[in-house]
């Protein structure tokens, strides 16, 4: 191969690497970067495993290349035999303690932060704050059993405080995970995990309140796709918003609205909901519960919010997302009626 030819194969190589690797590091969405007391604790788990494997390879790096240099053959010296050892007992034990040690360094912290990562015990009080998420194909629930509200697509939280989740899976298994604040963890169909996570107010902050969340189990052909946002609000303004999503009603304020109502009560109510005190069973919530869908971050977890995006998902979502469960569950619509559900879909505010 040409040497220019190489070269710039080499050159494209990296320039990928650093495009890639340029989508690393944000505040939002790096676990470099811990928002909360679970995600620092991960960190420094990986930053000590981290610093033993650096360690562990520039000790053995040093006396590989001392032996290379020290006893490669030499001019004149092709046919000498060394001398040769048999076992040798000081160094055979200092090649097993060593690694033993190192491992207890690595497994105390370890075992230790995973036990206090798994305490729940505080999820039964009263005032705990307690999300019930479900992963579904692929779209996430979040319910809030000690407010009495359903959600999704939006984790709502509070900051500062533990925040409790029951998590599992209505179809396949996927997993839970706030790169920047905790997880993953995996969501199951046959029985719930527990754990907790903190959201650090200042840290969030600098993330502009937002934190994205994914699906991080192979699921199907979206499963890329499976994004849920995460915003972090204050305790008084947690209170404000529960209190105001649990009696948002639909505004239907104009006739293009009302026809809007009308097809998605004829279209859509059988899966989705509007209302976030949704007292149908899980088996009957197929479909993501809609209250406040106008004041989300998002439309199907990935588009930008706006009526475009919504326009283009009701037209299309097997475009959108492969694989999900709402293509070819509703009549084709005309335009016009695509703009009157957009514009009922837009009425359905948190306040
Ligand atoms: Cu759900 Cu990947």
């Amino acid at each position: 191969m040409k040497k220019w030819r190489l070269n710039l194969r080499v050159l494209s190589l990296f320039s990928l690497l650093a495009l890639v690797l340029a989508g690393c590091g944000e505040p939002f969405l790096s676990t470099l970067r811990p928002a909360g007391e679970v995600a620092e604790r991960q960190y420094s788990l990986m930053l000590l495993s981290t610093a033993i494997m650096v360690l562990v390879i520039i000790v053995v790096t040093i006396i590989f290349v001392y032996v290379l240099v020290r006893f490669r053959r030499r001019k004149g010296e092709e046919d000498f035999i060394p001398k040769q050892v048999e076992g040798n007992h000081k160094l055979e034990i200092l090649w097993t303690v060593i690694p033993i040690i190192l491992l207890i360094i690595l497994t105390v912290p370890t075992v230790a932060d995973t036990f206090k990562l798994a305490d729940t015990e505080g999820m039964k009080d009263e005032d705990a704050i307690v999300v019930n998420v479900r992963a579904n194909l692929y779209w996430w629930e979040f319910e809030y059993p000690n407010q009495k509200i359903i959600t999704s697509q939006d984790l709502v939280v509070p900051t500062d405080k533990k925040v409790y989740f029951n998590i599992k899976a209505s179809d396949v298994k996927h997993s839970f995970w706030i790169p920047s604040v905790g997880g993953k963890l995996d969501t199951n169909t046959e029985g719930e995990n527990k754990f907790w996570l903190v959201f650090d107010s200042e840290k969030s902050e600098s993330a502009n309140g937002i934190f994205y969340g994914k699906c991080a189990e192979l699921c199907g052909p979206s499963h890329a796709y499976m994004d849920f946002k995460v915003r972090v609000l204050s305790s008084e303004e947690f209170d404000t918003w529960v209190n105001d999503l649990k009696d948002a009603k639909p505004e239907v304020a104009t006739e293009s609205a009302q026809a809007g109502q009308e097809i998605f009560n004829e279209s859509c109510i059988g899966c989705h909901a509007v209302e976030s005190q949704d007292g149908r069973p899980e088996q009957a919530r197929q479909a993501p519960n809609l209250a406040g869908f106008a004041d989300r971050q998002k439309v199907a977890g990935i588009l930008d919010h706006n009526e475009e995006s919504i326009k283009k998902w009701l037209k299309d979502p097997e475009e959108i997302k492969p694989g999900n469960k709402m293509s070819n569950t509703y009549p084709d619509l005309t335009d016009e009626q695509v703009d009157q559900l957009t514009e009922y879909l837009m009425g359905l505010k948190e306040k």
